[in-house]
């Protein structure tokens, strides 16, 4: 058995796991800092990413929307505006 190297994968799993876990996927942008503070309470910004290229401008709208009515996300209209005009810069796929 190898066991520097045995070592140093058990290491790499520790510490290398949870930082990716926790790396925001956003790319940079006017408006991501809004999206963090308001798209990340109640579940991982990776459900930005995962439904990006399938959501229009239109779709994004009422996602944001549908975050803010049926879930009670606590977003003003300032920062709702903020958030659909970055989502649909970065995710938005054409609208149809
Ligand atoms: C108050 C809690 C809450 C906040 C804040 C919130 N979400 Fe959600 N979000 C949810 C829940 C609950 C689901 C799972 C809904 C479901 O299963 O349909 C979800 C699911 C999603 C999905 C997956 C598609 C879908 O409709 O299920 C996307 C995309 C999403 N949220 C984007 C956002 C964005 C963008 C924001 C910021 C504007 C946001 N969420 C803020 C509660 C929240």
């Amino acid at each position: 058995m190898n066991r520097p190297l045995v070592r140093f994968l058990l290491l790499a799993c520790c510490v290398i796991s949870p930082a990716a876990a926790q790396r925001a996927p956003l790319p940079p942008g006017p408006g991501k800092d809004v999206v963090e503070a308001g798209c990340a309470t109640c579940h991982s910004l990776s459900y930005i990413p995962m439904n990006s290229r399938f959501l229009t401008p239109e779709v994004w709208k009422a996602e944001v929307t549908k975050m803010r009515t049926a879930f009670g996300a606590p977003i003003d209209d300032d920062a709702a505006n903020a958030i659909i005009a970055y989502l649909v810069a970065n995710f938005g796929a054409p609208s149809k």
